[in-house]
């Protein structure tokens, strides 16, 4: 698998001037209506939140994805090829996401996020625990990315290890979201959390299952077999 290969590029490039350009039209858009300060600094702090919660989500479409397709879920209706393109983009477009939820969090100057204290595990001073899982989220699916863009030059161990992060990365966020969020309280905001992780404890349950009766199949057949 390369994430990024040729027909995706231009998708790819197309998503970042979409990014820069919402930056630069919402920053137009607060010189043009002259907004008072603290009207300004909300729509920052929606922004955060809402990118954060768009994140989560595509980041738990991309994990769910790429573990259901290994139990051969998919192959049952011919569609492993779109879920493996759409366990891709969906990885892929947790990067925007995030830049948003950061750049939201860094502008809006109610809770003040100063550049070091988004990139410092633990270095906030707000819910410094909750908001540091979410820094270490980062940084790991930065290198899931990076390690499945070079996939055919490592080692095949080495980057299933690394893949398999992707488990504890999604338990992690969640965690994230839910004790550093303002939205944790609202019913929508725990339908968001609580789909994905239903829906990962059932894949990953299977997943437990699928290997144990594997390491069980070889010890049956030698029982089975004549003497
Ligand atoms: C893949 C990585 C990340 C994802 C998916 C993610 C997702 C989320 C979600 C879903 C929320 C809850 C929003 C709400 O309740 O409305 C949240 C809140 C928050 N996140 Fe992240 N986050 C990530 C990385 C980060 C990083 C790197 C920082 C760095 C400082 C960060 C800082 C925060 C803060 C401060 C809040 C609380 C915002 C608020 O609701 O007032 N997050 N995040």
């Amino acid at each position: 698998m390369q994430l990024i290969v040729k027909p995706q590029r231009l998708p790819f490039i197309y998503t970042w001037v979409v990014v820069a350009a919402v930056i630069a039209g919402s920053y137009a858009l607060v010189f043009l209506t002259d907004p008072a300060p603290a009207s300004a600094n909300r729509m920052h702090w929606y922004v955060a939140r809402a990118s954060g919660m768009t994140a989560y989500i595509l980041l738990a479409i991309a994990v769910l994805l790429g573990a259901s397709s290994s139990t051969g879920l998919f192959d049952r209706w011919k569609l492993r090829k779109l879920t493996t393109q759409l366990h891709q983009f969906s990885a892929l477009l947790v990067f925007p996401f995030l830049f948003f939820h950061l750049w939201g969090l860094h502008a809006d100057t109610m809770v003040p996020f100063p550049l070091p204290s988004l990139f410092i595990p633990f270095d906030a001073g707000y819910r410094a625990l909750a908001v540091g899982l979410g820094i270490l989220v980062m940084y790991g699916w930065i290198l899931l990315i990076v390690t499945s863009y070079f996939r055919e030059k490592l080692n095949a161990k080495v980057w299933r290890t690394i893949h398999v992060l992707a488990f504890p990365m999604f338990i992690a966020v969640t965690l994230h979201g839910l004790f550093s969020g303002t939205d944790t309280g609202k019913p929508w905001a725990v339908l968001i959390y609580a789909v994905p992780s239903a829906l990962f404890l059932l894949v990953f349950g299977r997943r437990l299952f699928a290997a144990r009766s594997r390491r069980q199949t070889p010890k049956s057949k030698e029982h089975a077999r004549p003497v």
